[in-house]
């Protein structure tokens, strides 16, 4: 299935292109955007390229694969952020999902408004039957986004995580396809 490029009010959502990824480099090595997040302060152009490579439409939707789409300020054009999408392996229609934006960005109501408008289009387009995403517990404003969309806590995985030279506790949340259209989003 082809990857449509998505349009809300303040954005565009679509695949990666070459000229988004010096931004991508730039805000991924930012420390507070980076503190929570599986990579380093090393993270560098030769990563940024594979995004480019998961941007190929063929592996979307597919078991197994992570695709990374590129959030983009409509007026401007320029790049805010990402969110990653992933089909999982071991359960049919059920997909993973994180978000990232440039500080600058940040605390606008962008991450809510992308992250809604690539959730419907998950339950509509690809007929998944649930999201979900883990977060660290110390990540209070994904928490809040997540909370925010309607999803759901469903677990703490206490000290569960071996992340960046400590144990780290996860917290799980999710939502079904069924709740995302009772909560009116469909
Ligand atoms: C997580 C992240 C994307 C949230 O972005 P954001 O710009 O704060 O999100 P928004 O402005 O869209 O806010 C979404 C909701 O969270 C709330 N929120 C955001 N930060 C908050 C904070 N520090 N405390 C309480 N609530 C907060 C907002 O009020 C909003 O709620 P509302 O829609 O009910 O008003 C951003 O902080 C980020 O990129 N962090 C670094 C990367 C990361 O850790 N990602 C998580 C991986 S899943």
């Amino acid at each position: 299935m082809g990857f449509a490029v998505l349009e809300t009010s303040r954005l565009l959502i679509r695949r990666f292109a070459e000229d988004d990824l010096a931004d991508l480099v730039a805000y991924r090595r930012d420390p507070t955007v980076a503190l929570y997040q599986e990579w380093g302060l090393d993270w560098s152009l030769v990563d940024a390229q594979r995004y480019l490579e998961h941007a190929d439409e063929s592996k979307l939707g597919t078991q197994g694969e992570w695709t990374q789409l590129a959030v983009v300020d409509l007026t401007s054009g320029r790049l805010c952020g990402d969110i990653g999408v992933h089909f999982i392996d071991a359960q049919p229609s059920t997909v993973e999902v994180g978000v990232t934006m440039s500080s600058e960005f940040q605390g606008l109501g962008l991450a809510g408004e992308a992250m809604r408008s690539v959730v419907a289009w998950l339950f509509s387009e690809f007929e998944i039957h649930r999201v979900f995403a883990h977060v660290d517990a110390r990540n209070i404003p994904a928490r809040a986004l997540l909370t925010s969309l309607g999803f759901r806590q469903e677990a703490e995985l206490r000290e569960a995580d071996w992340f960046k030279g400590e144990w780290t506790t996860l917290c799980a949340y999710a939502v079904l396809a069924k709740e995302w259209i009772h909560q009116g989003h469909g």
